[in-house]
């Protein structure tokens, strides 16, 4: 891909008092691109996303949105530069309604007096749910309903449109597709693929590696806190993949 990066992570470190969890971490995201990001269960996958997302101050290096260099003092800092997470086992809160849930921490108040008292505007933001839930793909009919009523699937469709709907210029979704059965993860990885038609830089993060493998531009493997490969997915088949993540072929591995 020729034109600059999106986003980017440049030599990024962070520690955890002794624990290195990443070490001169380099991460590109075009625009219109899905990065995938795998790794082992400690690689390092959920700190570099709490660094991309301004939950974390890396301790080393730093990102750079659009090529200009920034340090977020926050994750609101982040977001309101175009930045959306969704953070592995993040929840929504399952006795607000769907459309609640969507405009959480950004609710819409009524025009005028009653907007002055904090009257908040129920119908527009039904709409307006429904409206951006389906330009991401997620088809729901009552988004008044509480989000206790969905299926697990249905629950997760919510959140990840939630994230995209809102998203700018980048979406980080972390292990958005755990627990999901195959129609569901189905439905989800429709929806980032749209979230990358729309132009937005995708950092998908999976366990799941024919996920990976099907919907993503690039992948880029971390093994103990460094990237051991970024290469083009289309270069990697499942074994390969399997033998950059754990530094086993699929044989060695099925026998440790
Ligand atoms: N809050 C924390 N405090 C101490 N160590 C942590 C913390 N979060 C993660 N770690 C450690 O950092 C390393 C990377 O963890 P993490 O980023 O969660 O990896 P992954 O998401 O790839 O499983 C691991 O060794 C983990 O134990
Ligand atoms: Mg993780």
């Amino acid at each position: 891909m020729a034109e600059a990066p999106i986003y980017e992570a440049r030599g990024v470190s962070k520690s955890y008092g002794s624990v290195v969890a990443l070490e001169n971490v380099d991460l590109a995201l075009h625009a219109g691109e899905v990065v995938g990001l795998v790794g082992d269960n400690g690689a390092g996958k959920s700190t570099l996303v709490k660094v991309l997302s301004g939950v974390h101050q890396p301790d080393g290096g730093s990102v750079y949105l659009d090529g200009v260099q920034r340090s977020w003092r926050s994750p609101h800092e982040a977001l309101e530069a175009g930045i959306e997470t969704l953070y592995q086992d993040a929840g929504l809160c399952p006795d607000l309604s769907v459309n609640a849930n969507v405009f959480l921490g950004r609710e819409r108040l009524r025009p005028g007096l009653l907007g002055k008292l904090g009257v908040l505007d129920n119908k527009a933001m039904a709409a307006t749910t429904r409206e951006q839930l389906e330009q991401v793909g997620v088809d729901l009919t009552g988004v008044r309903r509480t989000v206790s009523k969905l299926s697990g699937g249905q629950r997760q469709a919510v959140a990840i449109g939630r994230a995209v709907a809102w998203a700018r210029k980048v979406i980080i979704l972390d292990e958005p597709t755990n627990h999901l059965g195959a129609r569901q993860s189905g439905e989800v990885l429709r929806v980032i693929r749209r979230a990358r038609d729309r132009g937005l830089g995708v950092v998908f993060i999976s366990h799941t590696l024919p996920h990976v493998l099907e919907t993503t531009d690039r992948t880029v493997v971390l093994r103990l806190g460094r990237v051991v490969a970024d290469e083009p997915t289309s270069t990697f088949t499942p074994d390969s993949l399997l033998k950059a993540i754990t530094g086993l072929t699929a044989e060695r591995a099925a026998d440790v």
